[in-house]
């Protein structure tokens, strides 16, 4: 089962991956958890795309197609992986294509921007593993600490209001076309394709998602 995310900023993606990878045990690749794991070791890739991100621009598609080619060549990308966050340019779906890595499903998350900032602005992560928890509608057990490690949950520096911006207004830009071809790619029967409403509750998207994946 190879699976795509796709949706702007915030819209529960990660969110819902987390479900998904357990459930169908394939594993989650996040480019975005990646390139910040890349940042939090202070690589030569952390280095040099630190203040992209933190300004809410995009990567490279050269940086995350190579960091995407050497993750799903690991074992563990055998029966299937959920791509969390890439494609996010036609240029990458193209790159996946290209390499016949073929796509089963793809999933829309959607949502009004209005939505997306009170789920932006009460996100807390770990960085470490990924996890994700918002301070309203998916609190860790005690405040601030992470539910498995204990260790401290911080507010990503790109969910700063001017950098929420910016990645709104990237989003914009390369969305479109990405949908475009991917709802192509539906009717020439090579992928299912489902919107998801991503303004329900988690419990009610986990269990849409279940009806969908298992159908
Ligand atoms: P990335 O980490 O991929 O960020 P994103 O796509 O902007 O998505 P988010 O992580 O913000 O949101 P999400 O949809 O996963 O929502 P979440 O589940 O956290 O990318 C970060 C940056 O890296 C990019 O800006 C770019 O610079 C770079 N990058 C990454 N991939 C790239 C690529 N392919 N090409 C180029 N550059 C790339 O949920 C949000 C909040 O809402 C959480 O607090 C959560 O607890 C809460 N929540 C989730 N679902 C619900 C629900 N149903 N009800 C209530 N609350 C909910």
């Amino acid at each position: 089962m190879r699976i795509v995310l796709l949706g702007a900023p915030g819209t529960g993606k990660g969110t819902q991956a987390k479900f998904i990878m357990e459930k169908y045990n394939i594993p989650q690749i996040s480019t975005g958890d990646m390139l910040r794991e890349s940042i939090h070791s202070k690589n030569k890739i952390g280095m040099i795309i630190k203040n992209i991100i933190e300004e809410g621009k995009l990567v490279s598609d050269k940086i995350v197609c190579n960091l995407i080619k050497k993750r799903i060549k690991r074992e563990d990308c055998i029966n299937g992986f959920l791509l969390d966050g890439f494609p996010r340019t036609i240029a990458q779906a193209f790159y996946l294509s290209k390499n016949q890595i073929k796509i089963d499903y793809v999933l829309e998350f959607i949502m009004p921007y209005k939505s997306i900032l009170e789920r932006i602005s009460g996100r807390r992560i770990h960085v470490q593993s990924g996890r994700v928890y918002h301070i309203k509608f998916n609190p860790p057990k005690i405040q601030d600490r992470d539910d498995v490690t204990g260790q401290l949950l911080i507010t990503r520096k790109d969910d700063a209001k001017e950098s929420i911006k910016n990645r709104l207004e990237e989003y914009e830009k390369t969305h479109y076309p990405l949908v475009k071809y991917y709802r192509n790619e539906k009717k020439l029967g090579n992928i299912k394709y489902f919107r998801i409403d991503a303004t329900h509750s988690l419990s009610l998207i986990k269990e849409q998602i279940e009806i969908i994946l298992n159908k």
